[in-house]
């Protein structure tokens, strides 16, 4: 039986207890050592009563009954990172659902893991239950991998998909989603792409650079979205998702969370509600798309059990061993590459505004696909919507900063990739 302590008895925690506790696998490789939480006497929809209790999460962290720290208490700094490195120091293994924690400090974790001999798993800190650690690290460890995308934050995905199913405004939705649960009461994480970020810094450690980067990567949320985007998009044969992708470009890998039109075949462009997905491009598997539920109690403490099971059977690798941790890849400029790209204006309701709108795109060899010019909403707010052609986005940029400067446009544009 593999002993193992666990701190934070919230949504995760208990979940992983609950299995504990069933008459599955996990209740015949694991016995329960001690737990931690910040309060003792909290109701909990399972009884813990019968474990050690410690006050201090730093102590059970290094407890000499225990084989393996799991830590689901979150945050990248404080306790979690006290306790997470107090456990490897102490030669122990940890498993963590803790996405924001490895991005900021995975490299470091690694190395103490690697030091001491022990282990560091994540299975649960990327897209909840969907085992996407086990397919790259194991499945596909022998594959080139030449892109991993995904939607990797329900909140997000669900917010888009209510949009764009009810034609309701950001706001609304999310004072909706907050209100059943579905979001924070500080949805800043979330919204701002930082949460989807945090994980795709993992994945791309696995498929490309075997370190996480967070801090190159090109992060973009929903906030600027509006109703007339996902109609205009559904319009032109394509869905909004908040898309994150690691992708190679030449000996560098390119790292962003932006929002996306999807063409309506793509597999991850009819993931919708609170679901996740993940696509890796390969050689020589092709493509791979794994579908399932991102958060939650069940899915993710499948997650951290598949992690604890692992352990319990010996299965010992590097922290972020994968297709990618044998070669050295630098971090490439997110937002330089060529594309095809949606672009929403507010111009000016005057004579030649279409004509400034398409000279000021020709001018920096911008070549247009689509133009959609929406009924004016009063005199200052003329929606305009067009498709590109594929191009540099730097060069699709300056055509923006120049028509910025001009009196037409009214509003900041929106700018978002396509993927076909
Ligand atoms: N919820 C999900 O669906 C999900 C999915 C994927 C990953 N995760 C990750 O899993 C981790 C846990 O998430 P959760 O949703 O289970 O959180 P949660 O419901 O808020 O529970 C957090 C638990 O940690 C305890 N805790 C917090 N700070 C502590 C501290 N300083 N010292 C001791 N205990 C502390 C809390 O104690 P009290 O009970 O006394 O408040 C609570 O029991 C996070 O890293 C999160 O990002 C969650």
């Amino acid at each position: 039986m593999l002993k193992v302590a666990i701190a934070g008895l919230g949504t995760v925690g208990c979940g992983v207890i609950a299995m504990v506790q069933g008459n599955g696998p996990l209740s015949r490789a694991v016995t329960i050592t001690g737990v931690t939480a910040r309060t003792k006497d909290r109701a909990r929809p399972v009884d813990v009563s019968a474990y050690r209790w410690f006050d201090d999460p730093v102590a059970l962290a290094a407890d000499a009954e225990t084989d393996v720290f799991v830590e689901l208490m979150g945050g990248s700094e404080g306790t979690a990172k006290d306790t997470v490195e107090a456990a490897l120091k102490a030669g122990k293994c940890v498993v963590t659902a803790n996405k924001a924690l490895l991005a900021d400090h995975g490299e470091a974790l690694a190395a103490l893991a690697a030091a001491h001999g022990g282990e560091l798993r994540y299975e649960a800190a990327i897209a909840g239950g969907i085992p996407v650690v086990k397919a790259l690290r194991e499945g596909l460890a022998a594959n080139q991998i030449d892109a991993v995308c995904g939607v990797l934050n329900g909140t997000c995905n669900y917010i888009l998909t209510e949009m764009s199913n009810t034609g309701r405004a950001f706001s609304d939705v999310l004072a909706e989603a907050q209100s059943l649960g579905y979001a924070e009461a500080d949805p800043t994480l979330d919204v701002s792409g930082a949460d989807a970020g945090h994980k795709l810094s993992l994945l791309g450690a696995l498929a490309f650079s075997g370190k996480p980067d967070f801090g190159s990567m090109l992060l973009e949320g929903i906030t600027g979205i509006e109703p007339i985007d996902l109609e205009t998009a559904a319009f032109l044969g394509f869905r909004i998702k908040l898309l994150a992708k690691a992708m190679r470009d030449g000996d560098a890998v390119v790292q962003s969370v932006r929002p996306t039109l999807l063409k309506a075949d793509h597999p991850i462009a009819r993931i919708d509600g609170p679901l996740n997905a993940v696509v890796i491009d390969a050689e020589p598997v092709g493509r791979i798309s794994l579908v399932g539920r991102g958060a939650g109690a069940g899915p993710t403490a499948s997650a951290v059990a598949g992690d604890l099971m692992d352990l319990s059977h010996g299965d010992q690798r590097p922290v972020f061993a994968g297709p990618g941790s044998g070669g050295v890849m630098s971090a490439g400029v997110a937002g330089t590459q060529v594309g095809r790209f949606y672009l929403r204006l507010r111009v000016a309701d005057q004579p030649g505004r279409i004509a400034a709108v398409t000279e000021a795109l020709a001018k920096h060899g911008v070549s247009i696909e689509s133009f959609l010019q929406k009924p004016p909403e009063d005199a200052t707010r003329v929606p305009i919507a067009l498709t590109t052609q594929p191009v540099a986005e730097p060069s699709l940029r300056a055509a923006i900063a120049d028509l910025q400067s001009g009196s037409i446009v009214t509003e900041p544009p929106l700018l978002m990739p396509i993927e076909l």
